[in-house]
């Protein structure tokens, strides 16, 4: 399982590539604002920052929604680095440009996908990545990782080749659900990486342990 990170903050990025468990990173215009990033030229130098700290892919969202500007944009997203993945929206034009950057070797990551049709879809045309939105989903009454579990199902029934990147992941239970499911990849943000750390028998096991130790330094 890929551990991919969800900001567009290049603190957090450094911090979870410095424990050395990071296959990659995901964001969206909403995380790219909530960094303060305004223009296009700093834009695109802010994913280049990304991809120069990362070893693994980058996914940068387009915000065309006409196939001619999806194209356009996403061809010159992927122009900065072979680290970025073209992040399309689920929508008629986003599919055919899906299959068109399939056809020309550029890799893409199908977000805003809330239903297994959706992601049939988006496996039918080429997407390197589908991006199911856990959180959003049982945000308005539904269950995330049902839709997670179906889609991982269908694509193992016909061993599609796009990968299952789970996203809008907002607690510890989620990922570690993903990971019983057997998705290829989760994204989420750096609380719900450190947060698998987390153990209140380790925290009291240490202090023990080290109180203990002390003992025989005595
Ligand atoms: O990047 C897409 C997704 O992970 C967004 O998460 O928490 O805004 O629903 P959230």
């Amino acid at each position: 399982m890929k551990f991919f990170i969800d900001t567009a903050n290049l603190d957090e990025i450094r911090q979870a590539h410095a424990l050395g468990i990071l296959d990659g990173v995901t964001t969206n215009p909403s995380l790219m604002a909530k960094e303060g990033i305004k223009g296009r030229d700093n834009i695109l130098k802010h994913y280049k920052a990304i991809c120069d700290i990362v070893e693994g892919h980058v996914s940068a969202e387009v915000v065309s929604t006409d196939f001619k500007g999806i194209v356009e944009e996403g061809e010159l997203l992927a122009s900065i680095d072979e680290k970025i993945v073209v992040k399309v929206p689920m929508i008629k034009d986003g599919v055919k440009a899906i299959r068109h950057f399939y056809k020309n070797g550029i890799k893409t990551n199908c977000t805003l996908v809330f239903s297994a049709g959706q992601a049939l879809l988006a496996a039918k045309a080429g997407a390197t990545y589908v991006s199911p939105f856990i959180g959003r989903i049982d945000d308005v009454g539904g269950d995330g990782l049902d839709l997670i579990e179906q889609i991982v199902n269908i694509y193992n029934n016909y061993g599609f080749e796009t990968q299952v990147l789970a996203a809008s992941i907002r607690h510890v239970p989620h990922l570690i659900q993903c990971a019983e499911i057997g998705v290829d990849v989760a994204t989420c943000p750096l609380s719900v990486i450190l947060g698998l750390l987390k153990h209140p028998l380790t925290d009291v096991g240490l202090e023990r342990f080290l109180a203990d130790a002390r003992k025989t330094m005595e």
